[in-house]
């Protein structure tokens, strides 16, 4: 194209030339035709050479101006065309202050003010797949022939390598309730919300997809597995407590009923009576007082007044203040040994561990008539720390039950729990107590050889590093 310019501007200039030797030929002519005695035919070729000489002069100069302006195009177009690749750093020479070099500065800024547009068109766009990367929801934007257009990194984690942009929603994403809430906003154009449980394994998802202005949709998806999880433990909670009340309330109810309605009975059965209704009242009351330590245990507002104190010491205490209740039952409680170390404690609430850990022992694991409670140093590559042990040689606890006796409720027998006073929640408070000290509590059996609740509790910093001696016998 550049060479096609250059041969028109060269080919105008030419002819421009040859118009004037014409016209000067005609003038000439004129000329001498009003003046008598010249030479018409010697004017005529002097008019010619001097024709053909400017021709012979002006062709170069046009040639060389044609070539200027040719190569100036030519860079135009080259810059032109490494805008249009995307190039936008491209410039222009600016030499002169001629029209061609205003348009080249006007180019110039042209590209400047586009790279500028550019510059901050991408880092807002970067800023907006930051902040959709940082979401705790998973976002998908839909293009309106159901491909996908865009995802962010929750969404990418959620379905792997099978999302990609360009690929369609439902090669990417298996769910069905979300394939029909994205049909929904793209056909109707409405918002469509629904729940996804098989998205990912275990996990279960609020869908919100709405249309978006340009076409296509908008899916956000927002994690409720906690939230449900949350929200099921709390109905079992409550549907725990209330049949855990209603089961004495009702015995309370019927005993004192029959009493009201027959005031003569004999004494004895209305002595009987009132030491069932006085059990049931004890239960309730028990209940209760266990509720509120689990309700404050687990509050965010529980606090321990965490002091250093020798594990020995602990060890010693519980046994001693246990022991009361240990001696009716001819359980014998002793000490397996315990070293000096200091750990920080808070003193009540290891009265607590201890005296549900030790009355657990008492009661369910009797059969064995000892009861042993100890301690010993933990060395891991983490932290040291000490290891309380409360250990019994009753019948022991089945593996599938190992890890579930903590959880509120859960009693393996509940007949006997309920006999011997349990509410099922002892072992959960411990836990709470446990942790709240950043300790860890677990329990170890073995069918017919007893039962071993193992918890520990962090060094007191001063003892950390430091050697501690060896444990007391
Ligand atoms: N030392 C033990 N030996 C056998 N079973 C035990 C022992 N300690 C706890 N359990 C079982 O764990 C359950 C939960 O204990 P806990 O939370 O203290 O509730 P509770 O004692 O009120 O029943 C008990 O009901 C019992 O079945
Ligand atoms: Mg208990």
């Amino acid at each position: 194209m550049t060479p096609k310019v250059f041969t028109k501007l060269l080919s105008l200039l030419v002819l421009l030339l040859v118009l004037h030797t014409l016209v000067m030929e005609f003038v000439f002519r004129r000329l001498v035709e009003h003046s008598a005695g010249v030479d018409l035919h010697l004017l005529g070729r002097e008019a010619l050479w001097s024709g053909l000489i400017a021709l012979a002069v002006a062709i170069p100069i046009a040639a060389w101006v044609a070539s200027r302006i040719s190569v100036r195009l030519r860079r135009v177009v080259s810059f032109a065309r490494s805008i249009a690749d995307g190039d936008l750093s491209a410039r222009l020479d600016q030499p002169g202050d001629d029209d061609l070099s205003a348009m080249e500065a006007a180019l110039n800024q042209t590209a400047e003010r586009l790279g500028r547009s550019f510059a901050e068109i991408e880092s807002r766009r970067q800023e907006l797949a930051a902040m959709l990367d940082s979401m705790q929801e998973a976002v998908v934007a839909i293009t309106p022939e159901g491909y996908v257009r865009w995802s962010n990194a929750v969404m990418q984690r959620i379905a792997g390598t099978q999302i990609r942009p360009g690929r369609t929603l439902v090669h990417s994403v298996r769910d069905p309730e979300v394939l029909a809430c994205v049909r929904g906003a793209l056909e109707n154009r409405e918002v469509r919300f629904g729940r996804a449980s098989s998205l990912a394994p275990g996990r279960i998802f609020e869908i919100n997809a709405a249309p978006l202005p340009s076409g296509g949709a908008l899916v956000v998806l927002h994690d409720v597995t906690r939230i449900e999880a949350a929200e099921k433990s709390r109905r079992d909670f409550i549907a725990n407590v209330s049949h855990e009340l209603r089961t004495p309330l009702t015995s309370i109810q019927g005993y004192v009923e029959t009493l009201v309605e027959d005031p003569n009975s004999n004494p004895e059965t209305t002595r009987e009576f009132l030491a069932v209704i006085l059990k049931n009242a004890t239960r309730m009351n028990r209940l209760t007082e266990d509720l509120l330590a689990l309700a404050s245990v687990e509050s965010p507002d529980y606090k321990l007044t965490l002091q250093p104190a020798r594990a020995s010491a602990l060890v010693h205490d519980a046994i001693q203040s246990l022991g009361g209740i240990v001696v009716d039952s001819k359980v014998e409680l002793e000490s397996s040994g315990a070293p000096d170390a200091l750990v920080m404690a808070d003193p009540d609430a290891m009265n607590q561990v201890f005296g549900n850990l030790i009355e657990n022992a008492l009661k369910y694991g009797d059969a064995g008539k000892r009861i042993r409670v100890g301690a010993r140093l933990l060395t891991s590559e983490a932290a040291t720390e000490v290891q309380f042990t409360v250990q019994d040689f009753g019948p022991g606890i089945a593996f599938e039950h190992l890890g579930r006796i903590f959880e509120r409720f859960y009693r393996i027998d509940k007949a006997r729990s309920r006999d011997s006073g349990g509410t099922g929640l002892g072992l959960a408070i411990v836990k709470h107590i446990v942790q709240a000290h950043g300790g860890r509590i677990w329990a170890e059996s073995e069918l017919g050889s007893g039962a071993q609740f193992h918890f520990t509790l962090p060094l007191a910093p001063a003892a950390v590093g430091e050697k501690t001696a060896p444990p007391n016998a």
